[in-house]
């Protein structure tokens, strides 16, 4: 195939879905770069297996070595430590900072011109290293986060209204953490908001469980997520390889937008080939943008931690 994607990290949960969604939907080719180099191998021919049954031509490969990921269109890094029970993600903080270092240098090396997708924890501190290190425009690094959440409280609002999961839109923007911004005004269902077709305590209910979504499956299988993480990270790879232009919410470095300046925060953004081609600015009413406040003043704290 003419389009090449690397996942850092792709033996791990996370990666693995990654890879495996780009290979099945035949986006493009797919490097798994992982220190795990024989398990890489393993994971990737694994998958390559499975293509002929997806009736996908991509070519799926494992490796230890950066210079296999030479000249990708897009890298994903899911390297890093995932949380236990009773960690938050703001615990990852340093440990995946360092390898944030290590990964991003590589990446560059090899890659100079791809667009990076960084999915580690603490999201939008790590991002926002990533952009540092890597000294890309903005526009060529994308947090994913917000599709996540999205999706998270999707699952809850179908579920709520037993309607289809395809009718229902929702909007989850701030930080990824515990001070995420869930926006049930601008969340609908079959283009109603869904204020006009819950109450307010079954939405503060399904408010509360998509903020603590990651923690929820976390504490249930004793590690974080992957499948929603992973089918996220993908349909962001499918906007931009694909030049969709599609509207999802993304972690990206705001130069002023939302009343934030030089963070990483989670905003609805259009992706396409270029990347992040627009950020797009909605109204929010003084208790969401004090919110959206908090939670910057949240990652702010932790970029300021590790100084980047
Ligand atoms: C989650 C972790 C991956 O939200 O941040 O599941």
């Amino acid at each position: 195939m003419n389009r090449k994607v690397t996942v850092v990290g792709g033996a791990g949960n996370v990666g693995a879905t990654v890879a495996r969604g780009i290979a099945e939907k035949q986006l493009a080719d797919v490097v798994i770069v992982d220190i795990a180099e024989k398990k890489a191998a393993g994971v990737a021919l694994d998958m390559f297996e499975a293509c002929p049954v997806y009736g996908s031509d991509a070519r799926v490969l494992g490796t230890g070595d950066y210079a296999e990921s030479a000249g990708s269109d897009l890298v994903v890094i899911t390297s890093g430590m995932p949380r236990k029970p009773g960690m938050s993600r703001d615990d990852l903080l340093n440990v995946n900072y360092k390898i944030m270092q290590q990964v991003t240098e590589q990446v560059v090396k090899h890659s100079p011109d791809c667009i990076l997708v960084p999915v580690s924890n603490p999201l939008d501190a790590m991002a926002q290293a990533v952009l540092r290190l890597s000294k890309f425009p903005r526009e060529r690094v994308i947090g994913m986060a917000g599709v996540l959440d999205s999706a998270r409280m999707r699952t809850f609002i179908a579920k709520e209204l037993d309607v289809s999961v395809e009718n229902v839109h929702a909007f989850v923007l701030g930080g990824h953490g515990d001070t995420m911004v869930p926006l049930p005004r601008y969340s609908t269902v079959a283009g109603i908001p869904i204020t006009d077709l819950m109450d307010k305590v079954t939405i503060e209910r399904i408010v509360a469980r998509t903020a603590r979504g990651g923690l929820e499956i976390t504490e249930l299988v004793g590690t974080s997520a992957w499948y929603a993480p992973g089918a996220s990270v993908v349909e962001m790879i499918e906007a931009i390889l694909l030049d969709k232009k599609k509207i999802m919410p993304c972690s990206v470095f705001l130069q002023g937008e939302y009343g934030v300046r030089d963070l990483f925060v989670g905003v609805p953004v259009k992706l396409g080939a270029r990347g992040v081609e627009q950020i797009v600015q909605i109204t929010l009413t003084p208790e969401e943008q004090a919110a959206f406040n908090k939670s910057a003043a949240a990652v702010k704290e932790l970029v300021d931690v590790i100084k980047v």
